[in-house]
């Protein structure tokens, strides 16, 4: 790959699904890029369209119901409109995929040890079963799953829910692929485990250069590994930046919201904020305009537009938002207190 060339570029994907109730439209026109070697974040609240983003990607939305517009371009392969058997081909060899749910990936009949040995050799035939079982005891150690050799002959029934996933992530690094999809990998884990596992992710992408698209609720580990991060909201990108950028000069009233509510040890407890006030809209009947605007304190008449995602901050030209308030107007409304946050027109909790 030439230097500089993204390793994938999501271009105005869409996915939406028809229900009896009506259309869900779950990912409304997501255009991203993502570089060898780099850590993208993908964070926003329950529903927003991270996992359905994520598994269009590997073509695992595809149904009689499901409608995909866009493209997605790894390389020379255009994943959107790709075969279901090219789709096959780079499943697991370019790029990996760690699921939100460990279970839906593993087949409960087989013995962990045995799923893994296949994974490592249906892409590549040239390694014995002796090698890639003994791959599979130090992929294991290295996701700290204690006994790895003896662990090798479990079901995944007999694992914690934890521990499935780190199986999932020893999967996932097997084939060192060239795109390691994340979705939520350390939400199950203690502390120890998912500090362990973030640094298997910097060892992959320093290793191999791989790009990693993680997705996950936890701020800390968003600021602990990421490179650039985005943000969903209700289907949409509403904000996009670098790490420095989306945690320091934060753009959008949600990103305040989210920023506002992590609960810091820092933090003085009579002074934390409220969390963001109110439920993410529906996605069969999203609001006109700006889908914040039902929870947004600093709504005004434009908002019944929906704003571009475009560079608004003249200083940051790679840094986007959704949002029509003036920029030195953000940089004052999202301060509250002496923090990032979203104002509330009800008193600030103790
Ligand atoms: N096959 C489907 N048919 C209809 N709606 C679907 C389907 N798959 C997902 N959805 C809907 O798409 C929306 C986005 O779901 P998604 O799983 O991507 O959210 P998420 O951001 O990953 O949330 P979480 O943080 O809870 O994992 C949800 O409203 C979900 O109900
Ligand atoms: S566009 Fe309007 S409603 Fe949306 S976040 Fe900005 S101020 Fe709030
Ligand atoms: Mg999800």
């Amino acid at each position: 790959m030439s230097a500089g060339a993204p390793l994938l570029e999501v271009d105005d994907l869409r996915v939406s699904f028809a229900t009896e109730d009506g259309l869900v439209r779950a990912v409304d026109g997501v255009s991203f890029t993502i570089s060898p070697g780099e850590v993208l974040a993908i964070v926003g609240e329950s529903g927003s369209g991270k996992s359905v983003m994520a598994m269009t990607l590997m073509g695992l939305t595809r149904g009689p119901n499901a409608r995909i517009a866009g493209r997605a371009t790894l390389g020379a392969v255009e994943l959107v409109s790709a075969s279901e058997r090219d789709l096959q081909r780079i499943r697991g060899a370019s790029i990996a995929m760690v699921f939100q749910d460990p279970m839906s990936s593993l087949n409960p009949v087989y013995r962990i040890g045995r799923q893994i040995v296949e994974q490592i050799r249906v892409h590549d035939r040239s390694v014995s079963k002796q090698e890639a079982s003994a791959r599979a005891v130090e992929l294991l150690a290295r996701v700290g799953i204690p006994h790895a050799e003896r662990r090798l002959q479990s079901y995944p029934h007999e694992f914690s829910g934890g521990m499935r996933q780190r199986v999932m992530i020893a999967m996932a690094l097997s084939c060192s692929p060239r795109l390691l999809i994340a979705d939520e990998p350390t939400t199950a884990l203690d502390v120890t485990v998912q500090a362990q596992i973030l640094e298997e992710l910097r060892v992959l992408r320093q290793q191999s250069d791989a790009g990693i698209i993680l997705i996950t609720h936890d701020l800390a580990v968003v600021a602990d590994i990421a490179d650039r991060v985005i943000v969903m909201y209700a289907g949409r990108v509403v904000e996009h930046g670098t790490l420095d950028e989306l945690f320091y000069d934060p753009q959008h009233p949600y990103t305040w919201g989210l920023l506002g509510s992590i609960t810091r040890v820092d933090r003085d407890t009579s002074t934390m904020l409220p969390a963001i006030p109110g439920m993410p809209p529906s996605l069969l009947r999203t609001p006109q305009g700006c889908h914040f605007r039902p929870r947004c304190p600093h709504a005004f008449a434009k908002c019944m537009d929906v704003p571009e995602l475009s560079a608004r901050a003249p200083d940051a030209p790679g840094h986007l938002d959704r949002c029509w308030l003036e920029v030195e107007q953000k940089r004052k409304l999202r301060v509250v207190g002496d923090q990032i946050g979203l104002a509330s027109s009800e008193p600030v909790i103790s």
